[in-house]
C-alpha cells in the first residue's frame, strides 16, 4: 500500500505529493512543524502539541490555516489512509508560496499545510535496549529555540556529528556552559546529589510536550524535581541522564562522549519514568 500525504487539501500518494519550489518553507525554512506519537489510535499529548503549534505560529506571525479541531480530523484521516495505529505524525505549516523575497508576501498567500504519518513500534518495555549514547556540543542555534521552526540546520548538523560519533543525541550547552537541550529532545539529569533536574522553560529550549507530560507524572507520583539550569560539569558527574521527546519517550543516556555513565545501566529514575510514560500512552 502506497503511503499517503495530506498536502493543501488533498490526500496524495507520497511519491506524487509535492510543494512549489517557491514555497517559503523550502526557500527560507519559514514554517512551523510538530511531531506527534500515536499509540494504538490515541494521539499522545495531542492537546499540548496543538497548543504549541498555535503558539509557534503566533510567534512568527503566521496565520493558523485550520482550527485545531479541523487539524485533528485531517490527522485522523491521514492515519486511517496510511493504516497507522501506532507511529508518528508529522505536520508542517509554512508561510506559503510567493516570489522569493525575505519579508512576508505583501499579497496574502495561503499557508501550506502538509501532514504525513508512518508506523513506528512502541518503545520496548526492556529499558536496557532503549538506552543510548550522547555527545556534548556547543549550542549554535538562534535565540528563539522555544519556537518549533522548520529551520533546523544547526540541529541537523549536531545530530549528524552525534551519528558520526556513534551516538544517538547531541546534548547542547550555551556560552555559559549550561545545558540547554538535545538537538531534538529535552535533557534531564539526576545530579550527583540525587536531585532530578531539567532546565526551566525559556527562549533557549523548546517547551517539550513529553517534558510537560513527564512533569505532570512526577507531580502525580509525588516525586520531587527542580526546574533549574545545570552545567556541563553537572551532566558529566550526573548519576543519571535521560532525554524526553515524542520520538524518544523517556530515553536513558548511558554513555556520554564515549565514557560509560556510572555502571553503564539505565538508572532507577529513568526506568520508573519510562514505565510511567508508557502507562500514560496506554491509558492517558
Ligand atoms: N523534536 N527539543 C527539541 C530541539 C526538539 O526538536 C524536540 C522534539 C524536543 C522535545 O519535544 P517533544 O517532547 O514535544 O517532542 C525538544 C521532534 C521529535 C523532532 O524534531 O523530530
Amino acid at each position: 500500500m502506497a503511503a499517503i500525504a495530506y498536502v493543501n487539501g488533498r490526500y496524495l500518494p507520497l511519491r506524487a505529493a509535492s510543494v512549489n519550489i517557491e514555497d517559503r518553507g523550502f526557500q527560507f525554512g519559514d514554517g512551523i512543524y510538530e511531531v506527534l506519537y500515536v499509540h494504538n489510535h490515541h494521539l499522545a499529548d495531542a492537546d499540548l502539541h496543538l497548543a504549541r503549534l498555535t503558539r509557534s505560529l503566533g510567534e512568527i506571525g503566521l496565520r493558523q490555516p485550520l482550527a485545531p479541531a479541523a487539524l485533528r480530523v485531517i490527522i485522523r484521516e491521514v492515519l486511517r489512509r496510511n493504516r497507522v495505529s501506532t507511529g508518528l505524525v508529522y505536520m508542517q505549516i509554512t508561510r506559503g508560496t510567493a516570489r522569493r523575497d525575505h519579508p512576508f508576501p505583501t499579497i496574502p498567500v495561503r499557508p501550506s499545510l502538509v501532514i504525513t504519518a508512518r508506523p513506528r513500534p512502541a518503545p520496548p518495555a526492556d529499558i536496557a535496549s532503549w538506552a543510548a549514547a550522547a555527545i556534548t556540543l556547543p549550542d549554535e542555534r538562534w535565540a528563539r529555540c522555544d519556537i518549533k521552526s522548520t529551520n533546523l540546520l544547526p540541529n541537523v548538523l549536531a545530530r549528524q556529528q552525534a551519528r558520526l560519533a556513534g551516538a544517538y543525541e547531541a546534548i547542547l550547552y550555551d556560552s555559559e556552559g549550561l545545558i540547554t537541550e538535545g538537538a531534538a529532545s529535552n535533557v534531564w539529569i539526576v545530579d550527583a546529589a540525587g536531585t532530578l533536574r531539567t532546565r526551566p522553560l525559556g527562549p533557549s529550549i523548546l517547551p517539550g510536550c513529553t517534558r510537560a507530560a513527564v512533569l505532570e507524572l512526577l507531580r502525580n507520583a509525588d516525586i520531587p524535581f527542580a526546574q533549574t539550569p545545570f552545567t556541563l560539569e553537572a551532566l558529566r558527574t550526573a548519576r543519571e541522564i535521560f532525554l524526553t521527546s515524542a520520538t524518544s519517550f523517556v530515553k536513558p543516556i548511558t554513555r556520554l562522549n564515549g565514557v560509560s555513565l556510572g555502571n553503564g545501566h539505565p538508572g532507577p529514575v529513568a526506568t520508573l519514568l519510562l514505565e510511567h510514560y508508557l502507562q500514560h500512552l496506554r491509558a492517558p
